[in-house]
């Protein structure tokens, strides 16, 4: 184990001492709740944060009115940040009633000198912040922050280091996320991404290796790579290796039965990738493959790196090796100079894409981005557009879906349904929903599912029993 984990582990065991003493003024355990915005990314820092807090002597919850909340926010949008602003109002409010609850923040937005600006101003009761790249400090700032009883505020510009091998609390047993890099170097013009998150660095094949294996024996079934732009892994590295190269090998590993990952820039998916993922069992039928935008002369402005046409290409190249895929998007509508007819090339991409899900947002200008100084497309234009666009994306999901129908597929059941307790909730390989009866003895198991029903973005199902 690196010094840097060693050392904080220590600061666990500090705390768990130091709240033992709380937990006797208190005549009970203290409680902690960790609220997560944002990307799968963020849903596995998550998992960090609530790993140290449980080893520390904490009883996580979801409830807000825990003795230590933390934010780990998001700053890709600027709704993402209102929301976070709203929240700690309320929290706030709570900490009045009782002055021992402490408040912490972290994560994307902690990145932006402004945000602390103003939570120094105006939120002066916050009593924790840090930002990405110290996250692994995490320990050690809470300790100090309840040894002290004063504020801890901690941000870096950046860091070259990557900690692991620090506890993690998963919030599915049989499923995880792996970090395999950090950081994004593409700066496409109007993200914040590369400004909150660093410049890209890979984490070495052998310790992110190490990790899946020791994630099989825990029970993991389900791993999802995690990186900005994963095709474009091992940059950087010694012994170079490829991102299909890293798939090959975690297909190597034991009891890991589904991969995914977790972003694929177009411009860097290359053949190999599509031939082992055509080849591979364990690899799921499902390609997150952002578009953004389907006009060629709005994507060069964006900083994207690929045309109309490229991706185009690219995608109906997939669809033709992999004829079961699915595959997902995320487009931008109102980005700085976007006319109508750019609007009608994006229509026209999903037309022929026939994207099996898209997440569509509006543009949103984020400080210190170039886009943030072109000129802005005023907000009545771009909501119709967006309208359009979604409500083409919804009737083409829609269309897809129906591809599976009366098909039996594997499914990995997740939980119970929150609806109908009768039921089961499972995941396709394609990431496609299906509720079927059954009950809680099937949570974490792979099993045949007959398609039965399609109800619009989501199936009803029945298990077939294996010979
Ligand atoms: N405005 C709107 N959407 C954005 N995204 C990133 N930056 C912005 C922004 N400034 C979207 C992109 C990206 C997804 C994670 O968030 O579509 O793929
Ligand atoms: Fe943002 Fe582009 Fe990096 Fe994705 S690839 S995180 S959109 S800069």
């Amino acid at each position: 184990m690196n010094s840097e984990a060693l050392l904080q582990r220590e600061y666990i065991e500090k705390l768990h001492t130091l709240l033992k003493e709380r937990e006797e003024d208190y005549g009970r355990k203290l409680t902690a709740c960790v609220v997560t915005f944002g990307c799968q990314m963020n849903a596995r820092d998550s998992e960090k944060l609530c790993g140290i807090l449980k080893d520390a002597g904490f009883i996580l919850t979801d409830d807000e009115g825990a003795d230590f909340v933390i934010y780990n926010t998001c700053t890709v949008r600027d709704n993402a940040n209102q929301r976070v602003y709203g929240r700690l109002g309320a929290l706030y409010s709570m900490k009045k009633k009782d002055p021992e609850k402490k408040i912490g923040l972290c994560g994307c937005m902690m990145q932006e000198p402004s945000v602390i600006e103003k939570i120094k101003k105006s939120y002066s009761f916050v009593d924790l912040i840090f930002g990405t790249h110290n996250l692994y400090r995490f320990a050690e700032l809470l300790y100090r922050m309840y040894e002290s009883n004063e504020k801890v505020i901690e941000i870096w510009d950046g860091t070259d280091r990557i900690v692991e091998e620090l506890p993690v609390d998963r919030k599915y047993p049989f499923k995880s996320g792996i970090n395999i890099m950090f950081g994004c170097d593409n700066y496409c013009n109007y993200c914040i991404v590369p400004y909150v998150r660093g410049h890209e660095r890979s984490r070495e094949a052998k310790d992110i290796l190490r990790e899946a294996e020791a994630l099989a024996k825990d029970g993991v079934k389900e791993v999802m790579l995690l990186g900005q732009n994963v095709n474009s892994y091992g940059r950087g590295l010694d012994g170079s290796i490829t991102f299909s190269e890293l798939l090959k090998e975690v297909e190597k590993v034991d009891g890991i039965e589904r991969i995914r990952f977790m972003t694929s820039h177009p411009k860097d998916l290359s053949d190999e990738l599509i031939k082992v993922m055509r080849d591979s069992k364990k690899i799921c039928d499902h390609l997150h493959l952002p578009l953004q935008s389907g006009s060629s002369r709005i994507l060069k402005a964006m900083n994207r790196r690929y045309t109309k046409e490229q991706y185009l290409e690219l995608a109906l190249k997939i669809r033709e090796e992999i004829p079961d895929i699915a595959i997902t998007t995320d487009i931008i509508t109102g980005f700085p100079g976007e006319t109508d007819e750019d609007v009608e090339d994006t229509l026209d991409v999903i037309r022929k894409v026939r994207f099996d899900n898209a997440f569509t947002f509006i543009y949103s200008r984020r400080t210190g981005t170039p886009a943030a100084s072109m000129e802005q497309v005023p907000e009545v234009l771009t909501k119709e557009r967006f309208d359009r666009v979604l409500s083409l994306v919804q009737a083409t999901a829609k269309e897809q879906i129906l591809r599976y129908d009366k098909r039996t597929m594997s499914a990995l059941v997740e939980e119970i349904n929150e609806q109908d307790p009768s039921l089961v909730t499972g995941r396709l390989t394609n990431n496609t929903i299906v509720h079927f009866p059954g009950d809680k003895s099937l949570i974490g198991s792979i099993v045949p599912v007959k398609l039965t029903e399609c109800r619009g973005f989501y199936y009803l199902g029945e298990r077939i029993q294996e010979e």
